[in-house]
């Protein structure tokens, strides 16, 4: 059947309507999507072109023709995570290296890691008491990144994780700072001055994973299940830049995600109304020393977190998958370097498949597991993310600490639900802080 060939319809934007779309990514995609479809393209100056997918029939169809279709990422990005990254190879290169960072973070895997888990994350609400309220997505992030490193490296205290990430979290902190001022009004001095420091930082960020790469080697007590020794235990071996990419992607990657995934879950938790009953009475029923099993038997807090992540999308989009060759896909006969993303968050937006989807409703996926076309909070295909198994277990764990804890209060919490754009993923309001009053 002859396909149109081309791109389809869409608007061409300039650098700061780009800065808005990624600033507001749910608002402003969602008005193009009704402007011009389910499938759009938005034309940047400087970039390929990106195709928008948004529907379940989309998803089948990228699930299906992933392998073949793209080279993936983007300049700025393998900046941050290096060009060895899992999230910029391609084809078998790509397939070798998620073998080898599977298993770590596969659930069974992980299942002996849940007593180390709870431990932090009692340790961090411990350390609430008797201090000032904390905004709560500095709290989730702390908690994200120490379990996050829990599971890269041997065990690690608190201090030592917050030494090893300081360039991490500066880099965070300077791309914030960077992306909060319109591209129009920034100078050429900061431009400047902030790649200078994003230079610094992550050389820095190499340097202390370096140290710790060294430091696995010569300690006959390294936990030789943790990524870092699966890494090294690699049937071929691997180069240190390698080991250092994949190590800084996993740090990015699992940190931010997980912190907003945390904090939203916190704000669903506390929000007045009968849509979290259900799911706390299973976290109250708990043992106080559960297993992996335990929390995988909780249908109502699967559903909870489920919805969480739903209306959440707390990653609003996937990553990019750019076509090698001319693609006959998704209706049109698409050119050579045009770029594909599915918007996660309109996906779960489809009333035909999420009837009233502003409203927070877990009940929707009490008696229908979700499926893994319409429901994709980690994405798709051979790019679904590896942590999803890790980001849905530290959901559970932290969620039935939120409920042991007493005297916690969420300050400012009582807004109706929104997100704003942290980095690149999508979390609750960032005046929401927590206090812990006994
Ligand atoms: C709530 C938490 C998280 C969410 C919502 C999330 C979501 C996503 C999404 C949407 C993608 C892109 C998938 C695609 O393009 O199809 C992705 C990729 C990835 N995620 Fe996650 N993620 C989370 C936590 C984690 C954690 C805890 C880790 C690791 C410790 C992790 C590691 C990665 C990596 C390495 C990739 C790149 C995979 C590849 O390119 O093959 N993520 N994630």
């Amino acid at each position: 059947m002859a396909l149109p060939r081309g791109l389809p319809d869409g608007p061409h934007l300039d650098d700061d309507a780009v800065w808005r779309m990624d600033e507001d990514p749910a608002t402003v995609l969602g008005s193009l999507q009704q402007q011009y479809g389910d499938i759009f393209t938005v034309h940047r100056s400087g970039a390929a072109p990106r195709v928008v997918l948004t529907s379940d029939s989309h998803i089948r169809e990228l699930i299906k023709r992933d392998p073949d279709l793209y080279a993936c990422g983007t300049s700025q990005f393998a900046q941050l995570v290096g060009r060895q990254s899992v999230n910029m190879l391609s084809g078998e290169p790509h397939r070798r290296m998620r073998q080898l960072l599977l298993p770590p973070l596969h659930g069974h895997a992980l299942a002996g890691r849940v007593p180390r888990i709870r431990g932090i994350m009692r340790e961090e609400f411990d350390r609430l008491r008797g201090a000032d309220p904390v905004p709560l997505l500095q709290f989730t992030s702390e908690i994200a990144l120490r379990v996050t490193a829990s599971v890269l490296f041997s065990p690690m205290s608190a201090a030592q994780v917050r030494e090893l990430c300081a360039p991490l979290m500066e880099i965070i902190e300077g791309i914030h700072q960077h992306r909060s001022v319109p591209p129009a009004d920034r100078s050429a001095e900061s431009v400047t001055s902030a790649r200078e420091a994003f230079a610094r930082q992550r050389a820095r960020l190499d340097e202390n994973l370096s140290a710790q790469v060294a430091a696995h080697r010569s300690n006959p007590d390294s936990d030789p299940a943790s990524l870092l020794g699966q890494l090294l235990s690699a049937p071929v071996a691997l180069t240190d830049q390698q080991i250092l990419d994949q190590l800084a992607t996993m740090l990015v990657a699992g940190h931010l995600t997980t912190a907003s995934g945390l904090a939203m879950a916190a704000y669903w938790m506390q929000r007045p109304g009968e849509h979290a009953a259900a799911a706390a009475a299973e976290l109250d029923a708990l043992a106080d020393d559960h297993s992996a099993a335990d929390l995988a038997a909780l249908h109502h807090v699967t559903a909870f977190c489920d919805e969480v992540l739903r209306i959440g999308s707390v990653v609003p989009h996937s990553s990019g998958r750019r076509t090698a060759g001319p693609v006959r896909a998704f209706g049109y006969e698409l050119p050579a370097g045009t770029e594909l993303i599915v918007s996660l968050h309109l996906a779960h937006r489809r009333p035909e498949v999420y009837p009233d989807p502003e409203e927070f409703d877990p009940r929707r996926f009490v008696d229908s597991p979700p499926s893994a076309t319409t429901f994709v909070p980690f994405g798709m295909g051979v790019r679904r993310c590896p942590g999803a198994a890790l980001a849905t277990l530290e959901m559970k764990i932290f969620l039935a600490c939120l409920r042991r804890t007493p005297g916690l209060e969420l300050i400012g919490a009582d807004v109706p639900f929104r997100t704003v754009s942290f980095g690149s993923t999508l979390a609750p309001p960032t005046q929401i802080r927590l206090r812990r009053t006994v």
